[in-house]
């Protein structure tokens, strides 16, 4: 199978806690990998390992059959991962073209600010915020800062799609439009990895699930299968119908 990503035996330690502990999973090419696991499972920290903002204490990402362990994050966003945050750090300062602009300048490779910001409009118009261009990015409400943020990552041309809760806060109305979208841009190629914990999100995009807790992979598979796995729903499903 012709994988995009390979991570083999991811480590992260905090002092004294194993925050994400030996894992290692596969992402084929063109696959939606849901990543899922209760709160404190270490879902961030292994996605921020992936995309270069946090350093493993042991293990390998190896990203289309090269380890980009030892390179920053600004190399791996100029390679094809691209990631948005689960807290969202826009620039207050900037208009939203601005703020998806820097994206495409920082990841997208792209030196040109006109056509930086090019790139950035058509990310906004993709996203759903073709209208609020020229807003200053803490005007907006919650939904639309989310939008910004998957706008500013899609700036940077990713191959690799790294979502981390990028349906908390939205309403199902707002749901069903990303899910849409990230089905769009699924169709366009790009891999993807969605951490997520909205269960409608999770049945209707993901082909398999990875299912973290207190660090380690309990579960991985088909996401109906790991859905019903009792280890699963002990861990994570149990909790949240409690
Ligand atoms: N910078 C840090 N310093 C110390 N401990 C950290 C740090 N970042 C994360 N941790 C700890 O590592 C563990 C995993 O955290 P992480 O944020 O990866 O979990 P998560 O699965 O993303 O949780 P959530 O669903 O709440 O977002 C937690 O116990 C957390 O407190
Ligand atoms: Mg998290």
């Amino acid at each position: 199978m012709d994988d995009i990503l390979e991570v083999r035996e991811l480590t992260r330690r905090f002092h004294g806690l194993i925050a994400v502990d030996r894992v290692s999973f596969r992402l084929a090419r063109g696959e939606i990998l849901g990543l899922i696991g209760p709160n404190g499972a270490g879902k961030t920290t292994l996605v921020s390992m992936i995309n270069g903002t946090l350093k493993p204490s042991a293990g390998d990402i190896v990203f289309e059959g090269r380890s980009v362990r030892a390179l920053p994050a600004y190399r791996r966003a100029y390679l094809g991962i691209g990631r948005t945050f689960q807290i969202m750090k826009p620039f207050p300062g900037l208009s939203v073209l601005d703020n998806v602009a820097v994206g495409a300048l920082f990841g997208g490779g792209e030196r040109n600010l006109e056509r930086a910001h090019a790139q950035a409009r058509e990310s906004l118009e993709f996203v759903g915020m073709g209208s609020r261009i020229s807003h200053h990015a803490d005007e907006l409400g919650g939904p639309d800062r989310k939008r910004l943020e998957l706008a500013k990552a899609l700036a940077m041309k990713p191959r690799l799609l790294l979502l981390d809760e990028a349906m908390a806060g939205l309403n199902s109305v707002e749901i069903e439009e990303l899910i849409d979208v990230i089905r769009q841009l699924r169709s366009q190629g790009i891999s993807i990895l969605v951490i997520e914990h909205v269960m409608k999100a999770i049945r209707s995009l993901c082909d398999r699930l990875l299912v973290l807790h207190h660090g380690e992979k309990i579960a991985e598979g088909a996401t109906e299968e790991v859905l019903r796995d009792p280890r699963v729903v002990e861990a994570y499903l149990g909790r949240e119908r409690r």
